[in-house]
């Protein structure tokens, strides 16, 4: 294991743009828990899973009816989004912050995460492109204007006359987490592909890499193409590193990943840190 660290670190200060890609393993820290981990939220309640799976659906059908039970204090989805709410209040663990100290030392660029609890931000991260959106924000589908909670006041919606908001695009407003099946902003995506294209190490934190597009940015990152992306820039790329710390294996391990760093976020990456910071 001591080698894999130090090995990863010389690769690190050897880089010349290391983004990092994160998933929900790097919160679980934090008390927040996974989704496919031995006690994710999917995995204690599939059912969930299929309802999270539904939403974008019925938002699509009927923004009406969505907006009515989004804001109904009583129903299942108020109540879902208001225990995400609560994120607020959870810290960052030593692992976001090994993450904002590898930005300070200049070695770390960006981060692409899945994670809609901020938590990177809070550590001190500065570039960070919250790929799935954020909790507590909302967005309009059309112009992707973003909106803070106090700008969308869920309490004067009440009214059901006002539903579902419109921004003054005449777009509709949704929260901005981004639903199953939904499109990932397209200001997200490109600064998203952008990084995945110009790195030249990539970090992957706490991710089973099962769901995509997201999943399919280390293979945009090692290959320049992607399953989900048609335009091939056509030159070589350039040789990409991609680091894997996670508490399991996954389908990126062994195929696109170099090498995983079995074990906790929490411990790994500041034990990577400090390596760094030796050589550095
Ligand atoms: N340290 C390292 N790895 C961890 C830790 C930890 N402390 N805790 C959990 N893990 C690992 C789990 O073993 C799992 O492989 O992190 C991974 C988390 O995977 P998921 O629960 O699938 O989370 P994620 O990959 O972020 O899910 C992607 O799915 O449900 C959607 O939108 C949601 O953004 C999410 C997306």
């Amino acid at each position: 294991m001591n080698d894999l660290i130090k090995r990863a670190a010389e690769d690190l200060v050897q880089s010349e743009h290391a983004i990092a890609l994160t998933g929900a393993g790097m919160s679980t820290e934090s008390g927040i828990p996974d989704f496919r981990g031995p006690d994710g939220i999917w995995t204690q309640d599939p059912e969930a899973e299929k309802k999270a799976y539904e939403a974008y659906e019925m938002f699509k059908i009927n923004p009406r009816k969505f907006w009515e039970e989004r804001i109904d204090p009583d129903s299942a989805m108020r109540r879902m989004f208001e225990m995400f709410g609560e994120l607020n209040k959870v810290l960052p663990n030593p692992g976001h912050f090994a993450l904002a100290e590898l930005e300070k030392t200049g070695v770390l660029k960006s981060v692409l995460t899945q994670n809609v609890d901020g938590l990177h931000t809070k550590a001190g991260n500065t570039n960070v492109v919250e790929y799935h959106g954020v909790i507590n924000k909302f967005r309009c589908i059309k112009c992707a204007n973003r909106f803070t909670p106090d700008e969308i006041d869920l309490d004067n919606l009440s009214a059901k006359s006002n539903l579902p908001p419109l921004c003054e695009c005449s777009g509709i407003i949704k929260d901005d987490g981004v639903f199953f099946g939904e499109p990932i902003p397209e200001d997200v995506r490109n600064k998203s592909e952008e990084e995945a294209l110009k790195c030249d190490l990539m970090l992957i934190c706490g991710t089973s890499a099962v769901v995509y597009p997201f999943a399919d940015l280390p293979t945009l990152a090692k290959f320049g193409i992607s399953r989900f992306r048609t335009s091939y820039s056509g030159e070589p790329r350039q040789k990409v590193t991609i680091i894997e710390v996670n508490a399991e294996s996954t389908p990126l391990t062994g195929t696109i990943s170099d090498y995983l760093i079995q074990g906790k976020t929490g411990e790994l990456l500041p034990r990577i840190v400090e390596e760094v910071r030796k050589i550095l």
